[in-house]
């Protein structure tokens, strides 16, 4: 099993600082050693890719309602390249952000990379589909999905440099769990596009595995599609990873969102898995490092780490 992992030390798509530090306060908490310890997971080929560099963007005509525009812009130009060069590689891409605006190129690079036959399942208590209009915020870590969403690419096409883009996922291939703050107009959208949604309501009613039985069924249902898992940190509960920027109580327990990381993993066509939204500025020491282990166990799930155990191979 191939692997490689990026780093987006990008926080310009939130209104805070702090989220930029992720990609290194993982790596340094032990990530890489967790992964290729022999306990883990035998035979993981893991590359660390290092950190994406970024820069802003020339803008020809200035953009006042989404904020940070040329950075934003900037970055995930250079997040789409990566990811669809590590993918064409042959591995799983592992993307560390960065605030969750940063999905907006992981998905465009992977969406690429398979001809536009993906299936994404986006873990989050926020729905991250705002188009620029709609948002009451102008943070594009709001906006990433109706970045990428085919349906509703004419909503971006006043924006400039973003002729790169190829928004070519339809927005049925889309499948939420664990929201629980979402604005009006996202709401609109989902509906009328017939993207599917299980709110924290149908999580308390109906479970994580049924919840992936059905969301599976429907984002890929003859189970050929490669899949991009888009985590948002805040899509746990803020008992357990509460250093992050936008906490909203109410969410997944960790035990739940490693499930879902291992339903996806088990299917055999995880293709990009995004861990987005860690804040080692919020909190105290305390808070940061549960966020940290919390965010590396999920990672560990995505390459296939089984909580359970493996039987030891005997050295000859
Ligand atoms: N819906 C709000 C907005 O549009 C919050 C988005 C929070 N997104 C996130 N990736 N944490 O700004
Ligand atoms: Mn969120
Ligand atoms: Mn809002
Ligand atoms: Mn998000």
């Amino acid at each position: 099993k191939k692997v490689g992992i990026l780093g987006v030390p990008f926080s310009k798509g939130n209104g805070k600082t702090g989220a930029e530090q992720a990609p290194t306060a993982i790596l340094e908490h032990g990530l890489l050693k967790s992964l290729t310890n022999f306990d883990a997971n035998p035979n993981l080929d893991v590359e660390d890719f290092g950190e994406v560099k970024f820069s802003s963007k020339k803008l020809k005509r200035p953009v006042s309602d989404i904020k940070n525009y040329a950075e934003f812009i900037g970055c995930i130009e250079r997040v789409s390249k990566r990811v669809h060069s590590i993918i064409e590689e042959g591995r799983l891409c592992i993307t560390i952000g960065g605030d969750h605006s940063i999905a907006a190129g992981t998905v465009d690079g992977h969406a690429r990379a398979k001809d536009g036959n993906i299936a994404i399942l986006w873990i989050d208590a926020h729905a991250d589909i705002n188009t620029p209009k709609t948002s009451h915020t102008g943070h594009p870590h709001g906006m990433p999905l109706s970045f990428v969403v085919k349906e509703l690419r004419d909503h971006w096409s006043e924006y400039p440099e973003i002729e790169w883009r190829t928004p070519i996922v339809p927005a049925r291939n889309i499948a939420y769990i664990g929201l629980r703050s979402v604005d009006d107009y996202e709401r609109l959208i989902i509906d009328r596009l017939g993207i599917t949604a299980f709110g924290m309501d149908e999580v308390d009613d109906l479970g994580i595995p049924e919840i992936m039985r059905r969301a599976l069924k429907v984002i890929d249902p003859e189970q050929n599609r490669s899949i991009h898992l888009s985590f948002d940190i805040d899509g746990l509960d803020p008992l357990e990873a509460p250093a992050t920027g936008t906490p909203v109580r109410g969410g997944i327990t960790l035990r739940e969102g490693i499930q879902i990381v291992e339903t996806v993993y088990k299917t055999g066509r995880l293709g990009a898995f995004d861990l987005c939204e860690v804040n080692p500025q919020m909190g105290r020491e305390e808070d940061v490092r549960k966020t940290l282990q919390a965010a590396t166990d999920l990672i560990k799930a995505a390459t296939g780490h089984r909580r359970s155990g493996r039987t030891a191979k005997i050295p000859t």
